[in-house]
């Protein structure tokens, strides 16, 4: 998208009836990381190997040579899919983000279109706070609301008494990666499945 007139940008908290539109907006975000992810995962050395072995095991029951190829790798695309959609806050994102300090903010353009939003989730150490949900409309990105919401966030968190933030992002999501390290965001541990990390840990250390 060209120029944005971001004096047109409002924020506010998401109300329930409109925790379907976000949630729609959040899967199309995960859409575009989701199949990166899963190629990126099953194609990992160690993956392969595994599904090679259930592949040949699967040769002594199964006739087609094709068949036995293709059934571990449906079931490890399947698997994987149910687990990356099991997060909690998905299956109920107004009461999740409406309980013990979490928040969801949504922003609109010119009052009523909806283009992205971005959410907190308070650590048990009363300093650390995690952003998670941050997801821009696709006809909006690239025009600086990604870093909009992320100021907002930070400047948010700081009001609220934090000095830092965290948040996971998988290793293939390139353009939040790009958006994260220019604002100072760095990697700070991360999720490792066979050996491999699939997702990054990052934090900034918020100045007071
Ligand atoms: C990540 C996301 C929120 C960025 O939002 P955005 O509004 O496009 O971001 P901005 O316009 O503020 O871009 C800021 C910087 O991010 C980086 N960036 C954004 N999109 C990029 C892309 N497609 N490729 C590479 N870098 C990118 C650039 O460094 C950019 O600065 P520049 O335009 O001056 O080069 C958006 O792409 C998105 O919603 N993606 C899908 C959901 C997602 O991945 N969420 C993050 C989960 S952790």
């Amino acid at each position: 998208m060209p120029s944005l007139d971001h004096s047109k940008l409002s924020i506010r908290e998401m109300n329930e009836d409109e925790s379907e539109m976000v949630l729609e907006m959040l899967k199309d975000g995960f859409r575009d990381t989701e199949n990166r992810l899963i190629l990126h995962i099953i194609t990992r050395p160690l993956a392969l190997l595994c599904m090679a072995v259930v592949s040949s095991a699967l040769r002594f029951l199964i006739n087609s040579f094709i068949a036995a190829l293709l059934v571990p790798v449906l079931l490890a695309v399947i698997g994987l899919k149910l687990l990356l959609w099991r997060s909690q806050d998905l299956r109920r994102l107004y009461s999740y983000y409406s309980a013990a300090g979490r928040k969801i903010w949504v922003v609109f353009y010119d009052e009523d279109d909806l283009c992205g939003c971005i959410a907190m989730d308070p650590k048990d150490d009363g300093e650390t706070v995690e952003l998670k949900r941050m997801s821009v409309s696709r006809w909006y990105r690239r025009s600086g609301i990604g870093t909009f919401l992320l100021k907002f966030f930070e400047n948010s968190a700081r009001r609220m008494g934090f000095r830092r933030v965290i948040l996971y992002t998988s290793v293939v999501t390139k353009a939040a990666i790009a958006l994260y390290t220019n604002n100072g965001y760095s990697v700070s541990g991360g999720v490792s499945w066979l050996g491999y990390t699939v997702v990054e840990k990052y934090t900034k250390e918020l100045k007071i």
